[in-house]
């Protein structure tokens, strides 16, 4: 059975102070889930703080970033082999702020998902349309392109995660109605069919992200196609990220 992601996303917040006072907090209030995993993706410096605290805990461990390389004179940059050694489970690729701001191509990002699963860890594909292109009916041919760039060559299709982030949703406090995110997901499985196979399309787990809130994570998560989100803003505050991991599809789920 396919077990939900519950995903934070902390981006550039939190120092490891401040993370390590927060992550026990979260465990304080975390429940016991059989049917969902909660992951927390932080900053490269909160890590090994945080890897350190978690260990006993049901709480998974995920970097933002990598860059596609074990060693080298890659000033700057975080390897994957790092990661692994920290005992980071998931890595984000591709995020719309590393494209962006940052100007990482399908290319790069390609590069990093082979990377990360070839390490034995689990890539989190993110993919996603601009306002405009949303506007000018181009979501499925974005979403498409996106992911058959980032996916060229990849086989270990087990292990990937993709998370569907209209960017317009991003951090604008505009979430992507249940349905049209919904509709997006169906695309991509089908996307997912045509590359892969149809059992490796159902099994894939595929995140929604984009302004996800207490206020619309019971209504997104009774959609059929979203297996999880990917939350930013609303994961930084214990109440409301416990408020999402809680979330409830029925009166009884809790
Ligand atoms: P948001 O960010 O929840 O603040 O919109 C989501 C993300 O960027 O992953």
């Amino acid at each position: 059975m396919k077990k939900t992601l519950i995903a934070g996303n902390w981006k550039m917040y939190k120092t490891p102070t401040e993370s390590i006072n927060f992550v026990n907090q979260l465990i304080k209030n975390l429940k016991k889930f059989e049917d969902r995993d909660v992951l927390i993706c932080v900053p490269f410096t909160s890590l090994w703080p945080v890897s350190q605290i978690i260990k006993d805990s049901p709480l998974k461990l995920g970097a933002q970033n990598v860059f596609f390389e074990n060693e080298g004179a890659f000033t700057g940059e975080i390897s994957p082999l790092m990661l692994k050694d920290i005992g980071v489970e998931y890595v984000i690729c591709g995020h719309s702020e590393r494209r962006n701001i940052f100007g990482e191509t399908d290319e790069i990002i390609n590069k990093k998902v082979k990377k990360v699963a070839e390490m034995g860890m689990k890539p989190i594909l993110c993919v996603g349309e601009k306002l405009k292109e949303r506007e000018e009916g181009e979501t499925f041919e974005v979403v498409e392109n996106q992911i058959r760039k980032c996916l060229d060559g990849f086989k270990s299709i087990e292990n990937l995660v993709i998370a569907y982030e209209p960017v317009w949703a991003i951090g604008t406090g505009k979430t992507a109605l249940p349905q049209q995110a919904e509709e997006v997901h169906i695309f991509i499985r089908e996307i997912i069919a045509e590359i892969y196979n149809k059992e490796v399309s159902e099994n894939l787990t595929i995140l929604y992200g984009g302004s996800v809130k207490p206020e619309n994570i019971d209504q997104l998560m009774k959609e059929k196609n979203i297996d999880g989100v990917l939350v930013g803003g609303a994961c930084l505050k214990i109440d409301s990220f416990i408020r999402i991991i809680n979330y409830r599809t029925n009166e009884s789920s809790l």
